[in-house]
């Protein structure tokens, strides 16, 4: 009879592929770390080494680079969401809004040109994904009724947007003592909100027109019948 050949278990390797380190190594390396750390902060408290933070105005600048990089992108939004509006005022809005956000660009040059900074190159992605969404809702198969309140929605999270922005850059420019782009900022703030106000309204009326039938409060009990 043969005798039964015995499986050799798997054995483990103990060696280390290229690349990879020891715990040693590695317990090494996060301790020079932590010491270097330890020693930078060392330095900064006793004033070796100089730390560039940012300033009230360096945010400031930076806040207004968003916002106008938010309204050049919204410039190029505006003439396709009033292309996909089937209402007629709701077309109208969008237009005079794009009008307005003219000017407003308008508005925020002088801003820089009074604080004398560049508007940059930055880039919005908060407008950028809201104009993304945006976007998207516009070649949704809806009825002409919600086509029309989406975009509403739409428009007025941008506009919302810009509320909170242009709110935060009107105070940082009166704290800073720029009085001048405080009041430029003001009256593109006052802008946005009636346009707020408008969509809104718009919302009100394009709402009824889109809901079929009323629809039930089903929140309150109903009374028996006696
Ligand atoms: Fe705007």
């Amino acid at each position: 009879m043969a005798t039964p050949t015995k499986k050799r278990s798997p054995r483990k390797s103990t060696r280390r592929k290229s690349g990879q380190a020891s715990t040693k190594t590695l317990a090494r390396s996060a301790g020079e770390v932590v010491g270097g750390v330890w020693n930078n902060l060392g330095r900064i408290l006793t004033g070796d080494i100089h730390v560039e933070f940012m300033t009230l105005h360096d945010f400031f600048v930076a806040e207004l680079q968003d916002l106008f990089s938010a309204e050049q992108q919204l410039l190029d939004a505006l003439p396709k969401m009033a292309q996909a509006a089937t209402s007629r005022s709701l077309r109208k809005a969008f237009l005079t809004h794009r009008r307005e956000t003219v000017g407003q660009v308008k508005r925020l040059r002088k801003v820089f040109h009074l604080i004398k900074v560049k508007p940059g190159e930055k880039t919005c992605k908060a407008m950028k994904g809201l104009l993304a969404e945006g976007d998207e809702w516009m070649h949704e198969n809806a009825e002409p009724g919600v086509k029309d309140v989406g975009l509403i929605a739409a428009a007025q999270r941008v506009e919302h947007y810009e509320i909170a922005g242009y709110g935060c850059v009107r105070t940082y420019a009166e704290l800073l003592g720029h009085a001048q782009a405080a009041k430029l900022l003001q009256a593109t703030l006052d802008e946005e909100g009636a346009a707020d106000k408008k969509l809104t309204d718009l919302a009100t009326r394009l709402n009824v027109r889109a809901a079929p039938e009323p629809i039930e409060d089903t929140a309150r009990p109903r009374r028996k019948a006696r």
